[in-house]
Formats: structure tokens, sequence, C-alpha cells
């Protein structure tokens, strides 16, 4: 943590390329929006709070940081250089000499604190006013290219808009992450002019104007992932990719087993215990937690759900905002709905859908079923193909079932009910009305036979 160090984030601009309404450091990856890492990187650097400066969609941008940021509004985007000084009231309010500012992008989220930590010690050691990170990317593009005399000293940094056709070649470019020494940024930048292709206030024309006033300058080179920005769709489809390898590749770290990383999809916000095992074809979103020892089958889909230990989910379960338990048993193809929650040891079968439902330990619903609106108690036993019916087409309805019941295959039970503790339903039971703990339930007609039906029949056609 570094006490004297200020970190501003530029994230006035909109971001035209990614065709879309909403401006780009709120596009999400893994699960965050990306200006949410660059406010971690912050984070992990400096306990002051970094001073964001925000123009289009600001209320926007504003409501979804919160105060983990300081604001400065750039009304017009009239450059990264005006852009910088808008901060400048909130940076030099408590003084500026003798403080360093690091100056990053608000849509270039998987710069390492590692490398920001070499930009600063570099910065200190090399006695620079400015130090730049840079990179060689395999396509320089439309980056500004590092100018550098025969000595290999960082001379100026050409826009590509401005640049030559030699100028052009140069590989190396500027990944636009910056530390200044303070008491050199903010005048200078009040100076700046606009005497350039795009008319605009260059923050990269520092380094010259610094130069020529026998100040120092430095660069460190980074790798080209760390300073790849969200621009467009394909830029985030990228980052986000990246995102995911760095957090399977931690997980693995810890403990857990990716039978084939590359076809799962995970937020960055998902933890994994110790000897999990996840299959291909996973997708794990939101706040969901998974305890040590699960196993996670093929095309399983969590999105807010905690699960507890040495819980097993088969193929193609689904779950939403529910809780499931340790050693419970869930899948294939169940689909607990928000507000389930099974607890420990309980099985939830194939073709399953659960709803507002809390299973005790040990209860079991293993084919077939809906159970939605329901309190079922422990070691409850329910039979293939049992429904809840919870709507009567304007109000849901519970349904409880007491600890140790037995429900019969193919029940309906017509909420409002309750089933009395240790009672039993038979089959093909149609339940409208409270069953009393240990006794029988049994709705169904009467079976008839008729004697010789199907050889009378027979006969009649021939
Ligand atoms: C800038 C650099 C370029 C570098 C590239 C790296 C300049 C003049 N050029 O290019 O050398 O290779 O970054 O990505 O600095 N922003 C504002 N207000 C503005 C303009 C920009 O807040 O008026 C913000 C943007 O939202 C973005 C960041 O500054 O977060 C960089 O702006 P952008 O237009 O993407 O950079 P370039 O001009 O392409
Ligand atoms: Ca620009």
């Amino acid at each position: 943590m570094n006490e004297n160090l200020e970190v501003i984030i530029l994230a006035a601009g909109l971001g035209t390329r990614m065709k879309s309404k909403t401006i780009k450091i709120l596009h999400r990856a893994a699960g965050r929006p990306i200006v949410d890492y660059v406010l971690d990187l912050a984070a992990e650097l400096t306990q002051r709070r970094p001073v964001m400066v925000v123009g289009h969609q600001r209320d926007a941008v504003q409501q979804s940081v919160g105060d983990r940021a300081r604001y400065a509004v750039q009304e017009e985007q009239l450059g990264t250089g005006h852009a910088v000084l808008q901060a400048a009231a909130l940076v030099e309010a408590d003084g500026i000499d003798g403080k360093r500012i690091l100056v990053l992008s608000g849509d270039v989220p998987l710069t390492r604190a590692e490398t920001l930590r070499r930009l600063l010690d570099e910065h200190a050691r090399a006695g620079n006013a400015l130090t730049l990170l840079t990179m060689k990317p395999d396509d320089p593009a439309m980056y500004g290219r590092i100018v550098r005399d025969d000595a290999g000293a960082v001379q100026r940094i050409v826009e590509a808009k401005d640049a030559s056709d030699d100028e052009k070649r140069i590989g190396e470019v500027n990944a636009g992450i910056y530390v200044f020494d303070g008491e050199h940024l903010f005048d200078n930048l009040r100076n700046l002019k606009t005497d350039n292709a795009q008319k605009e206030y260059y923050l990269t024309d520092l380094l010259q104007v610094l130069r020529e006033r026998g100040h120092r300058v430095g660069a460190v080179v980074a790798e080209p992932i760390e300073a790849l920005g969200v621009n467009s769709r394909s830029e985030l489809a990228q980052v986000e990719s990246e995102i995911q390898r760095r957090v399977i590749a931690k997980l693995m770290s810890d403990g857990v087993t990716f039978r084939n990383p590359a076809t799962v999809v995970i937020d960055s916000t998902v933890r994994i215990g110790a000897d999990t095992v996840v299959y291909p074809f996973v997708t794990l979103e939101g706040t969901t937690t998974i305890g040590e020892g699960c196993v996670i089958d093929p095309g399983v889909h969590l999105m807010n759900v905690r699960v507890g230990d040495n819980v097993h989910l088969k193929t193609g379960t689904v779950a939403d905002d529910a809780v499931i338990e340790d050693d419970a048993n869930v899948g294939p193809y169940a689909h607990l709905r928000p507000g389930s929650h099974l607890g420990k040891h309980v099985k939830v079968g194939n073709f399953v859908e659960t709803k507002k439902a809390v299973f005790g330990d040990g209860a079991k619903a293993s084919h077939l079923s809906y159970i939605g609106d329901a309190e079922v108690g422990a070691d409850v036993n329910i039979g293939a193909g049992t429904i809840t019916c919870n709507y009567d087409g304007v109000h849901k309805h519970k349904t409880i079932i007491e600890d140790g019941a037995f429900i019969g295959s193919d029940t309906q039970l017509v909420a409002p009910v309750r089933v009395g503790r240790g009672a039993y339903v038979g089959a093909g039971s149609t339940i409208t009305k409270d069953v009393p703990a240990e006794s029988l339930a049994l709705s169904r007609t009467p079976q008839r036979i008729v004697d010789g039906w199907a050889r009378r029949k027979q006969k009649k056609s021939e």
C-alpha cells in the first residue's frame, strides 16, 4: 500500500464501437462490470479512493460504482489530457507535492497489480517524472507509437492518426497507463495545445513536454493482454475469456479439477472448494459457491446457488437462487427454482421441479415431480409423479408434508394442505384435506373388474 499514491481512472468516453445503449465500462465480463476490475486494482495499490473522470452516462456509472470512487466530471470529451485535468481539484485538495499519480482507463480491466507495482518501482528507482506502460502487440493498430532515440530512451508518443508511415511501423505502443510525479502533472496539462489530427488535448504530449523541461521519463514493457481495452464486443469477449481463464487457473491451483476447462463458463464471483470436479459445459454464475468434494456433471447451470460439501449435481441440472446442503444428490435434469432449499442427504431426482420448497434432511423426490410453495419434512419420501397443486389461478397456496410422511406415486396435493408426521398417502390420490399424523389417506376410485370384457369385444369385431 502506497500512502502517497492517487489513482485517476478515465471513464468519460461512451465507446461507440460497442454499438450499445450502455457505456462500455458498465458492460459485464465474467459477472461484473468491467470497471469493477479496475477499481479492484486501485484498491490493491492504495487506500485512497480513486478519482473517476466521468462524462457519458455518469449517473449510471456513479450508481454502479457508488462510494468506491470520488468523481470528477468532464462535460465534453476533449481528449485524455483534458480528462486527467478534470481530476486536478480533487487530487490537489490535500497537497500535490510528493504524490505519485497513476492514470488508468476504466475500460482496461486485465492489468495485473504486480505489473503496476513494477511500473511504480521503476518510476521511483529511475527518478522519473513520468513512467508509462508500453507493449508490443501483434498489430499496433490505432495505438500511440513509442518513439525512442538511438540510445533507446523514450522520446515521445505519436498517435496513429498523426504518425508518418515510418512511425506507423513502430511495434512498441502506448498501453495508456502512466505514473506521474504530482508536481509535474497538472500545471503542464494546463498548457497543453490541441495542434493534432483529432484537435484533442493529448495526455501523451506530456512525455515530450516533460523531457524538454529536463525531467526524466521512462517506460516498462508489459504483456499486450494486460492492456487490452474493451472497445468492441469482440474485445469484450476476449477480456471475458481471459478473466475466466485466470479464475479457473486460480481454482485449479486451489485444488479444483476441471475435466475440460475451456468449455466452462464461470463468473469471477464464484467460489469452489478443493476436490470438487467440474465436468465440461458447466455454467456457474453470480454469487454461486460450491463446497468441497462435489461433482458437477456436464451441462449444469447454477445462478446464485449455495452448494455444500460432497454434493453430486447430475447432468443438465439447472438451479437459480437455491441452497443445496451437504451430501445432497440432484438430477439429472432437475430444475431448482428460486427459494428451493435442499437439506443434507436430500435426493431430488430426474425431471423434478422445485420452487419455494424447503426439503428437510434426508427427504427424497426421486422422479418426475413438481414441488412448489412447500415445506417437506425430514426423511419424507415423495413418490414418482407427485404434484403440488399450488395455484388456484389467483393465489399460491402452501403444502406442508411433515417429517417421515410417505407420499405414494402420482399423488396430487391440492394446496393449502398438510400431511401429518409419519402419514401415508396411497398412490394415485388427490389430497384436498389435511391428513392426520400416522394415518393413511386414499382418494382413488375403487378398481372395477369386468370379467371377459375384452374377449367379448374381440368377438364382436370379427
Ligand atoms: C489513448 C492514447 C494512445 C494509447 C491508447 C491506449 C492519447 C492521446 N492516446 O488512445 O496513445 O495507445 O490510449 O488505449 O491519450 N477518455 C476520457 N475523456 C476524453 C477522452 C478519453 O475520459 O476526452 C477516456 C476514455 O473513456 C478511455 C481513455 O480515456 O477510458 C482512453 O481514451 P481512448 O479514446 O480510448 O484512447 P485513444 O485516444 O484511442
Ligand atoms: Ca480517442
